[in-house]
């Protein structure tokens, strides 16, 4: 199944076509420059909810869904090692505002997720599916078992650091319960996830918003301000992640859309992709930047030294790097970005509209950056003629 599939299929399902009647309005992507003092980058699809979640603006409706954009640099030296870390990605999002909760989000993922492919689902064996809950959370880990039917084996409990989701920075939070897919004894130990993430892989997480984050903390412990209005629903479901178990390739890098720039930069320095694990992790790199990069100039980004224009010179800087390694002795930059316009174009048509604005800010960054180190460069001989 395509990219494309699976995102129409996932706006579908929650807009109007799920057995539960829940409508929910299709919202479009905002852009990935967050409206938000406390990020710099859109890091989740329910960035722009937060209001809603908050009880700080009303809702105009009580049931959104989305494919949101979304970049998180935080783990940028795990991209193109690991079979799943992207510093772009999509996430499918079902919200609820203070509408359905726990039962309703639980029934709903579990139905599209084992809905057969000829009926409009993804077609999961039921028995390949695995879950969590938080440790304390009696109520979903019940639903799991006695609504849908997950044998309690295959229900796990963690704690803090995995079950129980914030933004990182103040806003609302809750516990939450994933959803994992069993790649199968090649991948890893048996176990579930709490024995093996790469076996059992991530597929959705279905937070129960209820609380508000406040400052400070860690990842296991924060302060909780209080309650919110309301008890919601914020799901995340990476897009990415779903094309790699629905094609059937083992990492991220390698769906219908990322392969396309993949593909292009193996062309331009002329090796095989798959003959060299180091050359592997440097163009998985570069696949993964170049769309970064594209997405962020399309949205007003422009390369700077600090903040938003910092993250995208340093995503444009890294691509070159890399591409000079793997041995590019010319501009790279037009070529990638076009074969990014390319694979995302068709989902995303403002890439198209305002391709030569993209493509003339990525080629004058890479200049800039050529300068700088045919600069540092020739600084550096001038140092050893001393
Ligand atoms: N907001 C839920 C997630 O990003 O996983």
């Amino acid at each position: 199944m395509n990219s494309a599939e699976i995102r129409s299929r996932w706006l579908k399902f929650f807009e109007n076509g799920n057995s539960q009647g829940l409508t929910h309005t299709v919202v479009p992507s905002a852009s990935l420059v967050a409206d938000d003092p406390n990020l710099l980058l859109v890091n989740a699809g329910m960035v722009p909810f937060k209001p809603y979640f908050l009880g700080e603006i009303k809702p105009p409706f009580v049931r959104a869904t989305s494919v949101q954009k979304c970049v998180r640099t935080l783990d940028i030296d795990e991209v193109g090692k690991t079979t799943r870390h992207a510093s772009f990605f999509q996430m499918c999002g079902n919200f609820s505002f203070g509408d359905y909760f726990k039962e309703g989000a639980i029934k709903l993922a579990w139905e599209l997720l084992t809905k057969p492919v000829d009926k409009g689902g993804y077609g999961f064996p039921e028995s390949k599916l695995w879950v969590t809950v938080f440790q304390n959370d009696d109520e979903a880990a019940e639903i799991w078992h006695k609504v849908v039917g997950v044998p309690k084996e295959r229900i796990q409990r963690r704690g803090m650091a995995d079950n129980f989701w914030s933004m990182g920075v103040p806003g609302p939070c809750g516990p939450c319960s994933e959803i994992y897919y069993d790649r199968g004894e090649q991948y890893g130990k048996e176990g579930g996830p709490i024995a093996d993430e790469d076996r059992y892989l991530e597929v959705w997480n279905l937070v129960f918003m209820q609380y508000n984050r406040g400052e400070g903390g860690t990842k296991e412990k924060f302060p909780i301000l209080g309650e919110l209005p309301a008890k919601n629903i914020d799901t995340g479901m990476g897009l990415e992640r779903m094309a790699a178990i629905l094609q059937g390739v083992d990492n991220i890098y390698e769906i219908d859309t990322t392969k396309i720039i993949l593909d292009k930069a193996t062309s331009i320095v002329g090796i095989k992709y798959g003959a060299d694990k180091s050359a592997d992790i440097r163009l998985r790199v570069v696949a993964d930047h170049t769309r970064t990069a594209a997405f962020l100039i399309a949205d007003g980004v422009i390369p700077g030294n600090e903040g938003r224009g910092y993250v995208l010179r340093r995503m444009m800087r890294r691509v070159i790097r890399n591409m000079r390694i793997l041995g590019a002795d010319k501009p790279v930059i037009k070529d990638l970005i076009e074969s990014t316009i390319k694979a995302m174009g068709p989902q995303y048509p403002e890439l198209n509209t305002d391709k030569n604005r993209i493509l003339e800010i990525a080629i004058r960054s890479e200049e800039h950056t050529s300068e700088l180190q045919s600069h540092v460069r020739i600084s550096y001989a001038v140092f050893c003629l001393k």
